[in-house]
């Protein structure tokens, strides 16, 4: 009998880290459905490019920073499964979508603040606690942190505070759900050549020398430097690795 195929759910998937990931995953043997705020031609291309490699694929909209979508997102990601895989339930969630909003405690405006709060730590409270009951037991679940939460930089006091408490987080979920055999754990990179970085690269035109000379590495990271890591989580050889934060930094500030 032929091997059902795992598939992950990857927020933010049509461009960036997202995007890799899925591709990473995909060339691993992983079905993947891969989720966009607003660029859907962008995400069509990522699923074309998974399905010319002979994996199944899908894109669907959401904004993670909006909760009360969230179970209409269920009941669609529902159908979707059913209706592509026939199936009830996936094997990966990956909590990666997220905005760069730069300011100093001083300057941090409650908007700002809020806006940060709402796609790097409510939605993903919340999306998790939407998806929880689809996720197959033995799955796994991949939150995406940054490596400012162990080092500081200026101008990051809210964005990192909040992906401290993802990684609060992260470890009561593999407690609670590691009844189901459902490991959560932790990608936390360092500074990525991607849209995210690209106003703080152009604001700071030393940046990526200055990083680089401070990374064991000597450069800052690519796409591609984050990709293989989730999927070596979403996989059977890390079945044993369980709520832990996995830096991606090439070794910055050490
Ligand atoms: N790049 C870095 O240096 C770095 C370092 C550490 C951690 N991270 C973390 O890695 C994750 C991905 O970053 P990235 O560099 O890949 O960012 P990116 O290139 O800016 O891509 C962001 C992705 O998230 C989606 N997105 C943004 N806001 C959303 C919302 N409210 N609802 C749904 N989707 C939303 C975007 O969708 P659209 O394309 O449709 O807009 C896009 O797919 C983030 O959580 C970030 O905090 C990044």
């Amino acid at each position: 009998m032929e091997q059902q195929s795992k598939i992950a759910l990857i927020t933010g998937g049509s461009r960036g880290l997202g995007k890799n990931m899925a591709l990473a995953l995909a060339e691993k043997g992983t079905d993947v459905i891969i989720t966009y705020r607003s660029r859907k031609d962008e995400a069509f291309e990522v699923v074309s490019a998974i399905e010319a490699n002979g994996r199944k694929a899908a894109a669907m909209q959401l904004d993670t920073s909006v909760v009360a979508g969230f179970k209409t997102f269920g009941n669609e990601v529902s159908a979707l499964i059913n209706e592509k895989w026939s199936r009830s339930q996936f094997d990966y969630l990956i909590n990666n979508a997220g905005i760069d909003n730069r300011s100093l405690i001083n300057d941090t405006t409650e908007d700002a603040f809020d806006s940060l709060m709402n796609v790097h730590f409510k939605g993903v409270y919340f999306l998790t606690q939407q998806l929880l009951p689809m996720i197959a037991d033995n799955g796994g679940i991949v939150n995406l942190s940054t490596g400012l939460t162990r080092f500081t930089t200026p101008g990051y006091a809210a964005y990192a505070s909040m992906k401290g408490a993802i990684e609060t987080f992260t470890k009561y979920l593999a407690k609670e759900a590691g009844s189901r055999g459902i490991r959560a754990n932790v990608v936390a990179p360092g500074i990525v050549k991607t849209d995210f970085t690209k106003a703080a690269r152009e604001a700071f035109p030393d940046l990526e020398k200055i990083m680089s000379g401070n990374t064991a590495l000597g450069r800052i990271g690519e796409p591609e430097d984050i990709g293989g890591v989730v999927a070596f989580l979403c996989s059977d050889d890390a079945r044993w690795v369980n709520a832990q934060r996995i830096e991606a930094s090439g070794g910055y500030s050490l």
